[in-house]
């Protein structure tokens, strides 16, 4: 028998719990699936924090004309118009929701720069801005009355009604979601779900990179998911690397060094010690990042070296300490002081701009299927999103949303018919299993290598001839054996590999974070002239 929610949301970061609170409180019962615990997530290591205008000596055209310009002509104007204008009132919002964001010594709140933003309008508590948010909500969601957090459970597949219909039965007119399939990691069995609509907020898609600031849940299960159910999806050959991610030779862990401390004055330096980002772009060290993030790369293969400098010795101690804590300590324990060392930095898969294509009331092109966050594109940050903006996208997107799924619920009563069961294969271990799970750091590397910063059509056609074999395999395999949280993200992992690589090679320009040398004009900027020589 299917268990039965008006809304199910899948993902407990910014946008999943966000629009859980919006959506209850309006009566609906609400089941959060969460696929580990409820913290884990994108969200809770967010570190600069969330843009938005809240000061006198800003407006919100200024945000608007920073985002279009990191956006590089693909921002749709009107969707960023509609987003940004709702900054301060989302700040208020998780204000009342208990986030406790950082002030001034005057009382004032304190507010961050980073880069491609023309006025200091980051809001943050202090270094942990995503962990505040996230137990803001969390707590929230404990105190209120009608949801249900199910820890431990992994989505696995959307049930939609062109899905079950049976054969020699003509499809429906109209799709629409009926429920979902989700797995219980700690009993491995997998629930059926009966529901009228759902949200995905599954956060990003580092993971399919070697090297990601991105937590582990970051495999884009909910854009595979929304794929197979035949979910329009964009812009996902824009693939953000951050900058500046703490390097260590004996880890593939990428500890993310925010942003914010070159707003605090922090420099970039090569090996030889030269402040080089005055050779790219007029705003140095806070350019956007696809710019800062191909100028560390063109130095690194310039001069053979694994990382460049992040020279922290020009800020004074107390700020230090009391504005960056945890990167701080991090550092200590890595042996660095930021007072007397440089930390080591290179660029790490950190933010996907494109994903599940959504409408300002985060409707995707399937009826009863929302998505909010990281997984869903709006049009806000075209080919390279500004810093910040994606934790305030996501809680004025999840309140949309949440409006328009109420009236959606109020206009299709739920189906009471139960739902098919889902069919497990029957193997549980195998050698060929084992063989499978090694493909996890095939595709890794294969997107690192070939569908990173820098890109060629040659190199994006030899990863997607990779990635095609993989998606084989596992399709072949997959049915046979009884399902379980890796191989689940094996799949999703190698799908949305193959969707990167397939809008990738799509499009015929270079633009933004999608840099591909095949196109680079002989005129183009200095960045463009010197990368050429790759
Ligand atoms: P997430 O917070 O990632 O949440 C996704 C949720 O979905 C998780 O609970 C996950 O467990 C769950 N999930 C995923 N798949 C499944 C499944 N199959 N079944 C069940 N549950 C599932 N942005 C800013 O604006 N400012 C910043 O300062 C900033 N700093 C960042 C620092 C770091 C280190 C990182 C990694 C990102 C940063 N970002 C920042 C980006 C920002 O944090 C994310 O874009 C945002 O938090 C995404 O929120 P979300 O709710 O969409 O997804
Ligand atoms: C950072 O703190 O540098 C991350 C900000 C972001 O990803 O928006």
């Amino acid at each position: 028998m299917s268990k039965f929610y008006d809304v199910i949301i899948v993902g407990s970061g910014i946008a999943g719990l966000s629009f859980a609170l919006k959506v209850s409180e309006s009566g609906y019962r609400v089941a959060i699936i969460t696929k580990k615990n409820s913290a884990e997530s994108n969200t809770n290591y967010a570190q600069g924090g969330i843009a938005a205008v809240t000061s006198q000596t800003d407006d919100v055209e200024m945000h608007v004309a920073d985002t279009l310009d990191a956006g590089d002509g693909l921002c749709d104007e009107g969707a960023v118009r509609e987003i940004l204008k709702d900054g301060s009132v989302s700040i208020d919002e998780l204000i009342k929701r208990g986030v406790d964001f950082s002030q001034l010594g005057d009382g004032r709140v304190s507010l961050g720069k980073e880069g491609g933003h023309s006025k200091r309008r980051i809001l943050h508590v202090r270094d942990m801005t995503g962990k505040a948010i996230e137990q803001a909500l969390v707590n929230a969601i404990e105190i209120s009355e009608n949801v249900d957090v199910l820890e431990h459970y992994f989505a696995v597949e959307l049930i939609t009604s062109q899905k079950i219909v049976k054969k020699g039965q003509a499809l429906p007119n109209t799709n629409r979601v009926l429920g979902l399939y989700a797995l219980d990691t700690q009993r491995g069995v997998v629930e059926t779900f009966r529901t009228g609509a759902v949200l995905m907020a599954t956060g990003g898609i580092g993971q399919i990179y070697q090297y990601t600031t991105n937590p582990f849940i970051a495999t884009g299960d909910g854009i595979a998911m929304a794929y197979r159910a035949g979910v329009e999806v964009q812009n996902m050959e824009f693939i953000q690397f951050h900058p500046t991610a703490f390097y260590s030779k004996d880890s593939s862990d990428r500890f993310l060094i925010s942003e914010a401390v070159r707003g605090e004055g922090a420099i970039l330096r090569n090996l030889n010690g030269e402040a080089f980002m005055c050779k790219y772009d007029e705003r140095k060290d806070l350019a956007p990042r696809d710019i800062v993030a191909r100028a560390i790369d063109y130095e690194m293969k310039e001069t053979g070296a694994r990382h460049v400098w992040l020279d922290t010795r020009g800020i004074a101690h107390k700020e230090l300490l009391d504005r960056f804590p945890n990167i701080y300590a991090y550092c200590d324990s890595r042996g660095i002081s930021l007072e007397k060392d440089m930390i080591p930095v290179v660029p790490a898969a950190h933010y996907l701009c494109g994903g599940v294509k959504t409408n300002l009331n985060s409707e995707t092109s399937l009826p009863g299927l929302y998505a909010c966050g990281e997984v869903a594109c709006t049009g806000l940050h075209g080919a390279n999103r500004l810093a910040s903006n994606s934790l305030l996208e996501a809680v004025v997107m999840a309140n949309r949303g949440a409006c328009a799924v109420g009236k959606y619920l109020e206009q299709n009563i739920s189906d009471e018919t139960d739902l098919p069961p889902w069919k497990d294969g029957d193997v549980r271990d195998s050698d060929e299993r084992i063989v499978l799970l090694h493909n996890w750091d095939e595709v890794k590397r294969t997107m690192w290598d070939y569908v990173g910063i820098v890109r060629t059509t040659k190199r994006l056609e030899r990863a997607r001839n990779r990635i095609q074999t993989l998606d084989r395999e596992i399709n072949e395999y997959y049915w046979n054996f009884k399902v379980d949280e890796s191989l689940l993200e094996l799949r999703n992992m190698i799908s949305v590999a193959a969707l990167v690589i397939d809008c990738a090679l799509q499009r015929k320009e270079s633009r933004g974070l999608h840099y591909v040398l095949d196109y680079v004009d002989k005129l183009d900027d200095a960045v463009n002239t010197m990368t050429r020589k790759y």
